[in-house]
């Protein structure tokens, strides 16, 4: 097992009905803004719970961040911040209005000239204005872990940021929410939870038995309760399950203590920077090529996978491994989720010449658990994902 350190300040309240508890997460004395998406809230209801739960409080409130959180919008929400002094903000919505309360939290303390420079010079967040979040959507983990994915349309650019002081200081994760979710989006959700797992878990053993098995009891929960969520998103002990897993694959439980890849979600994010391709969709793409790109690196780990998550028990090593990989694919297939580029776009060609080259620009030379992956390898793997 690998040396690590491990803190997770958020406080998180769940289960039904949690949402009236928001009022006594909040300083009484905070002007607080609320930030919200595009409007699902005020159709499901859960706006109205919060503006009662907040009942007394200072109260303004911003809404229109869209899905992949635009950073011309949230430039707007600054301002608002700025001249309204506020000092408190909460975010009700998914990984996308949760990462542009994160962003603002960042860029209300920022003493620099643009706030563009936190995602491009890779600048820590120590200490933000302080945020909690009701949960809408359950997939990201951005609810109970610091980082954040900006985008910048005008420059085409995805962008991550991050630091200790973006931890939300409360989370409610009321699974009642999951009820009013369109189908296209549980089963982003269900897969990028999904994806998250393995990005901290497909890599080469180190003997952490136990972060292993946290790892696939994830995925076998995730895989018990998918059918049952799609068929019907009000079955609230399946929601309550979907709701935890997304939760537990990203709040940096088990990636304590072993190697990590992520240069799924590196790829990926280009794919939407590019396409606006679902954030969850871009990783079922790329996945299935990296895997096989990387095959030799990672096959004990896909066969342990094939075995203990999909319950392959015959073949060699190898063969459950390739076995594993196919598993994946049509466990995402099953979502109604292509893996395929062009499933979604018709302009792919010339795709992974880009993507090497904007890699190759930004310094970033060696992906993957080992740090060896090229921009050559970047794009050889979206190659194959075509
Ligand atoms: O905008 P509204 O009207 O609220 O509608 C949203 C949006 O259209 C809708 N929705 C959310 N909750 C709903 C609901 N509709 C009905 N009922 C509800 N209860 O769902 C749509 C998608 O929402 P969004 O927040 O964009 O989805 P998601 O949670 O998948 O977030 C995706 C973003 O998170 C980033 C992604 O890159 C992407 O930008 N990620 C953040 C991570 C993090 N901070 O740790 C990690 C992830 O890997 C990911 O990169
Ligand atoms: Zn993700």
């Amino acid at each position: 097992m690998l040396n690590f350190e491990f803190k997770n300040p958020t406080k998180i309240l769940f289960g039904k009905g949690q949402i009236e508890n928001l009022g006594k997460e909040i300083p009484k004395d905070a002007k607080v803004l609320v930030l919200y998406g595009g409007g699902s809230i005020k159709q499901n209801g859960i706006y109205d719970q919060v503006m009662k739960a907040l009942n007394g409080f200072e109260v303004l409130e911003f809404g229109g961040i869209p899905a992949n959180p635009e950073y011309a919008i949230l430039m707007d929400a600054l301002k608002v911040i700025k001249e309204e002094k506020i000092t408190y903000m909460l975010a009700v919505g998914g990984g996308s209005v949760i990462d542009g309360v994160k962003f603002l939290s960042a860029a209300a303390l920022y003493e620099g000239d643009s706030p563009w420079d936190i995602l491009t010079k890779n600048i820590r967040t120590e200490v933000g204005l302080p945020f909690g979040t009701v949960l809408t959507l359950p997939a990201t983990g951005s609810e109970m872990n610091s980082g954040s994915v900006i985008t910048r349309k005008e420059t085409q650019e995805k962008l991550a940021m991050g630091g200790p002081g973006l931890f939300p200081v409360f989370s409610i994760l009321d699974p009642q929410v999951v009820q009013s979710i369109p189908e296209r989006q549980l089963a982003n959700g269900i897969t990028d939870a999904f994806t998250h797992v393995l990005e901290q878990y497909m890599t080469y053993p180190v003997q952490a038995l136990l972060q292993d098995r946290f790892a696939e009891s994830i995925m076998q929960t995730l895989v018990e309760v998918a059918p049952r969520i799609m068929k019907n998103p009000a079955d609230y002990e399946a929601a309550a399950n979907f709701m935890w897993s997304c939760t537990m694959a990203l709040n940096g439980l088990i990636q304590k203590g072993v190697p990590q890849d992520w240069a799924v979600h590196a790829m990926g994010h280009e794919l939407t920077a590019m396409f606006g391709i679902d954030h969850a969709r871009t990783l079922a793409v790329i996945l299935p090529s990296h895997y096989e790109y990387n095959f030799a690196a990672k096959s004990e780990k896909l066969a342990q996978y094939g075995q203990r998550v999909w319950g392959i028990t015959e073949g060699t090593t190898t063969g459950i491994a390739k076995e594993a990989i196919a598993k994946t694919v049509a466990f995402f297939h099953s979502l109604g989720i292509d893996t395929k580029l062009s499933d979604y776009t018709n302009a792919y060609e010339g795709t992974a010449q880009k993507i090497k080259t904007r890699f190759t620009e930004r310094g970033w030379l060696g992906l993957g658990e080992h740090k060896t992956l090229s921009p050559a390898d970047v794009e050889k793997i979206v190659e194959m994902s075509y």
